[in-house]
């Protein structure tokens, strides 16, 4: 009597809502004595704490600002930063109303699907791709046409194959959604060729393009590659960058930029999501990109992550078994490993007992696969404890090829 009956309550989206795959696995990855290679997480020793710190100071000169509601579309001074910093990417400077500031790119993700996405509407991903890409556009009720990834990223060359049999199938396929650089969780960098056939693809069946780039930073080796906003000239790119990878994933604070039409449309779902992104948070990033860290701490982290993959690379050379397969990535987070015959869900299981986390493969497929693959991330683990996880890794291996 007066219990609440939930099932007749939650919202069809949240009937079928399934957890974050990786935010999961949280509890075991948290035990003691736990090598997490599991979770994106930069590592904290390197974060620029007294800089951020210093940042403070703009709440003194300007806190009457600063602590009051912001515009949705963002925190002025952070924008016309970012719009500069980013022109030699973009391939100019983006005028402000086709700038979004987001509460993580997540959320940018989120506002793209909101604005034009329907229930049943298709957008084309990686195989493998980004979990949280999928949980989102899942929510705002996408389906998928997945296409493969070589070394170089999105086999483009299936593009249009996929995309006339899904609307033969009586699809409407609005979108591609490529992590262009350093994908997350293949580590393959999208090549220039393949950017601009895939161009052409989204010109010739009407689509738009959301280019994710939160690793595209972190190069270790190699030169950049042009985005593939910079190429358009259609109008038909997002571009997505964040502050998570390269300041600090705590301040919630990335950006976009896009075709003003589409922008604007994001700035009014946004009105109705969080009015806007934390004025307090862009404030701060933004003092600290004026005071000129941005440039000064990137250089630092590259070295940092840079030793660190070199360091994976050396440990999973000497104690992985000779039959796993991986690429050594030129930049971002991760090594994306096939262990033949092994299931990595059973292998996350000795994993743990052994002291190593990893996320399993199949969460980055949105329709199946992957089972006999693993994410390992470089960045989070202490260097001294990065041999060590491998070689429980390679000892959990055996385990199960017993
Ligand atoms: C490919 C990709 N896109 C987006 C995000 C979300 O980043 P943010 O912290 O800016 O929301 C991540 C986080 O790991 C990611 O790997």
């Amino acid at each position: 009597m007066g219990q609440v009956t939930w099932d007749g309550l939650f919202s069809n989206q949240a009937r079928e809502i399934k957890p974050s795959p990786i935010r999961e696995l949280l509890p075991y990855i948290n035990k003691p004595g736990v090598i997490s290679f599991a979770g994106g997480n930069p590592d904290p020793f390197i974060f620029p704490v007294a800089e951020f710190a210093g940042t403070s100071v703009v709440l003194g000169r300007r806190g009457m600002e600063i602590l009051q509601y912001g515009a949705t579309d963002g925190f002025e001074s952070l924008k016309d930063f970012l719009a500069k910093w980013m022109a030699p990417r973009m391939g100019r400077a983006t005028e402000p109303g086709e700038m979004l500031i987001t509460t993580g790119s997540q959320q940018g993700m989120d506002l793209f699907c909101a604005a034009l996405i329907n229930p049943g509407d298709v957008i084309v991903i990686e195989d493998p791709t980004y979990p949280g890409a999928i949980h989102t556009m899942r929510n705002r009720g996408a389906q998928f046409v997945t296409v493969p990834c070589d070394a170089d990223g999105m086999i483009v060359g299936l593009l249009p194959e996929k995309i006339e049999a899904a609307k033969k199938d009586g699809k409407t396929v609005k979108s591609i959604y490529t992590i262009v650089n350093f994908q997350n969780p293949s580590g393959a960098v999208l090549s220039a060729d393949r950017r601009a056939k895939l161009l052409e693809v989204a010109e010739q069946y009407d689509l738009v393009v959301f280019e994710d780039d939160p690793y595209g930073h972190l190069r270790y080796e190699g030169e950049h590659e042009p985005t593939i906003f910079s190429m358009d000239e259609t109008g038909r790119v997002v571009y997505a960058c964040s502050f998570s990878k390269i300041l600090a994933p705590g301040a919630r604070v990335a950006w976009l930029v896009g075709p003003s039409e589409l922008v604007r449309k994001m700035v009014l779902v946004k009105q109705g999501a969080d009015i806007c992104t934390s004025v307090v948070a862009q404030a701060l990033v933004a003092q600290y990109c004026l005071e000129g860290h941005m440039d000064s701490f990137l250089p630092k982290i590259l070295n940092h992550y840079s030793k660190k993959c070199a360091s994976m690379a050396a440990s999973f050379k000497e104690h992985l078994p000779p039959d796993a397969e991986y690429r050594v990535p030129k930049g971002g987070f991760f090594f994306w490993v096939r262990i033949p015959g092994v299931d990595s869900n059973e292998l996350f299981k000795k994993g743990i007992e052994r002291g190593v986390a990893f996320v399993n493969g199949e969460a980055f497929f949105a329709n199946g696969g992957g089972e006999d693959y693993i994410r390992a991330c470089f960045t989070f683990a202490r260097p001294s404890d990065i041999d060590e996880g491998a070689k429980r890794l390679a000892l959990a291996i055996a385990d199960l090829k017993a």
